[in-house]
C-alpha cells in the first residue's frame, strides 16, 4: 500500500549535472478500510507547493511551473507578494501559468531579460527509482518547461505519492512546434 504523502525535489546544478535530493513534506493515510482514498489529494498538493514556497528569498527570479500543483504555488506566491511585499520576479513556462501569475499579481520579467534563473518550481507526471527521474510534459507545456529549467541555478520539483513510480511508464510526452511538423512527424514515427 502507497502511504499518502507530498514530495518536494530538489536539484542543484553542478558540475556533471543536476543532483536530486527527496524530502517528504506531508503524510497521512492513503486509504481507508473499504480501498476508498480517504486524503485529499489536492491538500497534498497545498503541502507541496507551500513547502516550496520556503526555497524563495526577496529579489529571486522565478520560474513558475505548469500543471495544477504548480498552479497552487502561483496563486500562494501572489498571497505572499501581496501580503508581504515579498519582492521576485517570476518567468512563467507556459500561457497558463502566465494568466495565472498575472491575476495573482506576481511581477513579471521577459525570458529574453532573464541569463539565470534563482529557482524554478515545477510539477511532474512521474518520479521514478532512487535517481528520481522525471517525466514531465502531459500538461502541454513541455517545450518552454525544459527550456526554463536548463535555465535555473535550481530546480524544485512540487508532487503527491501519486507521482512516484518504480520506473517511468508511456505514455512519454513529446512536443512538436509547428515549424517542419511533417519532418517531425516522419522522424518519430
Ligand atoms: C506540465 O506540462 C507537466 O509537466 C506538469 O508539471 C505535470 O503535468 C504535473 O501536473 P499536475 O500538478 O496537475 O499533476
Amino acid at each position: 500500500m502507497m502511504a499518502a504523502c507530498a514530495f518536494l525535489l530538489k536539484g542543484q546544478k553542478g558540475r556533471g549535472g543536476r543532483r536530486a535530493a527527496r524530502r517528504r513534506v506531508g503524510a497521512g493515510p492513503a486509504f481507508g478500510k473499504g480501498g476508498e482514498m480517504t486524503e485529499d489529494l489536492e491538500k497534498l498538493k497545498s503541502m507541496a507547493a507551500e513547502a516550496a514556497l520556503a526555497e524563495i528569498e526577496p529579489g529571486m527570479t522565478i520560474g513558475l511551473g505548469t500543471g495544477s500543483t504548480a498552479a497552487l504555488m502561483i496563486a500562494r506566491l501572489g498571497e505572499r507578494v501581496a501580503r508581504e511585499g515579498l519582492a521576485v520576479r517570476a518567468v512563467p513556462t507556459s500561457a497558463r501559468s502566465e494568466a495565472l501569475a498575472r491575476a495573482a499579481g506576481i511581477p513579471l520579467v521577459g525570458f529574453d531579460a532573464v541569463t539565470e534563473l534563482d529557482l524554478v518550481i515545477d510539477g511532474a507526471d512521474q518520479i521514478a527509482g532512487p535517481a528520481l527521474d522525471l517525466l514531465k510534459g502531459l500538461g502541454g507545456a513541455l517545450l518552454w518547461e525544459k527550456i526554463v529549467a536548463d535555465t535555473a541555478r535550481r530546480l524544485v520539483i512540487i508532487a503527491d505519492h501519486t507521482k512516484r513510480v518504480a520506473r517511468l511508464t508511456p505514455p512519454l510526452p513529446i512536443e512538436v512546434i509547428p515549424f517542419g511538423v511533417e519532418a517531425t512527424a516522419r522522424k518519430i514515427a
